[in-house]
């Protein structure tokens, strides 16, 4: 059922456990997210980026999440990474269950100016807000631990930041990074840090960038790369371990986000298909085993965050 992202990471803070928030860009992908929350018994955030609207359509992508949403498990549709005003405005419009405001990129004063905006639109129709301080992105090409903690997010900025704000959770940057190169040294987070902010921010906490890239699935996509000519196509990507996701959790963190690990996975679907069913072309029948990966990925996730059977 539709359930609001507040009420879902409310129970998550209760229970010390985290919610898997996974991008969705098409029917497939949702479909696989769903039905992985429904077989774990897990509430489960689906949402999409800008990037995704533009590809889809927000009319599209809301009716299909909507649909999913029928699942009897707390479902909830958020927006990520807002930062086109006129998004967000839709999102809200469209019946979202919160949105993201992303002005991390700003200095602290107007990126409390935007959030607060967005903060006032949302709350007049119940909607709740994420908003992000300190840099996620781009922390990949950062080598030494200086170098990335320099982007790192400052505890008492963070409380400052909510106070300020009145925002539902914050997304903070420890070490964490998008894509599937997250770091030329092995990944691992900034825990005292979190523990930190979690210490003085009582909202619940994101950890974006929160991809694992298994190893396995990345093996998988060499297959047959000689003969293609392409091997080596993620050849040293790398992502946060399981072991860094637990202490995070251990240490506060309620919502994380995932989309990396399922690109990945639908490829390798994808992929095996085409190599093993040359005659098909059905695209249902293409796309088949890319939800199965799909559905595989995300069922390890909740239970890594310790959401199945919460629902
Ligand atoms: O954090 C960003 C997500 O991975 C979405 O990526 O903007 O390419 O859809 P996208
Ligand atoms: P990954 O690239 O690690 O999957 O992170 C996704 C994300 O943070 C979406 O907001
Ligand atoms: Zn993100």
């Amino acid at each position: 059922m539709l359930t609001t992202t507040k009420k879902i990471l409310a129970a998550a803070d209760r229970g010390g456990y985290a919610v898997g928030a996974f991008n969705t860009n098409n029917l497939e992908i949702t479909k696989a997210i769903i039905e992985a929350a429904v077989e774990a018994k897990s509430p489960v955030i689906i949402q999409t980026s800008e990037g995704a609207i533009g590809y889809a359509g927000l009319g599209y992508l809301t009716a299909i999440i909507r649909e999913a949403a029928r699942a009897p498990v707390p479902v909830a549709m958020h927006l990520d990474h807002g930062k086109d005003p006129k998004t967000i405005r839709a999102a809200i419009r469209s019946g979202y269950t919160s949105v993201m405001v992303d002005a991390s990129s700003l200095p602290f004063g107007k990126n409390v100016t935007e959030t607060k905006k967005v903060v006032g639109w949302a709350h007049a129709k119940g909607i709740s807000v994420e908003a992000e301080i300190g840099a996620i992105s781009g922390v990949e090409d950062l080598v030494s631990v200086s170098e990335r903690e320099a982007f790192f997010t400052d505890p008492e900025e963070a409380a400052e930041f909510v106070r300020l704000t009145g925002c539902d959770s914050l997304a903070i940057s420890v070490g964490t990074a998008h894509g599937a190169f997250k770091s030329k040294i092995k990944p691992k987070l900034d825990i005292g840090r979190l523990a930190e902010i979690d210490r003085l921010v009582k909202i619940p906490l994101v950890l974006h960038g929160a991809s694992g890239i298994p190893q396995g699935l990345v093996r998988r996509l060499d297959r047959e790369c000689e003969r293609l000519g392409d091997c080596g196509r993620l050849a040293g990507a790398v992502g946060i371990p399981d072991t860094e996701i637990r202490k995070a959790i251990r240490n506060g963190i309620r919502k994380i986000n995932v989309d990396s690990d399922l690109r990945i996975a639908f490829t390798v679907g994808l992929r095996d298909t085409i190599l093993d069913e040359r005659s098909s072309f059905d695209p249902r029948r293409l796309m088949r085993r890319s939800g199965e990966e799909i559905r595989k990925t995300v069922s390890a996730k909740m239970l890594l965050f310790g959401s199945s059977g919460r629902a």
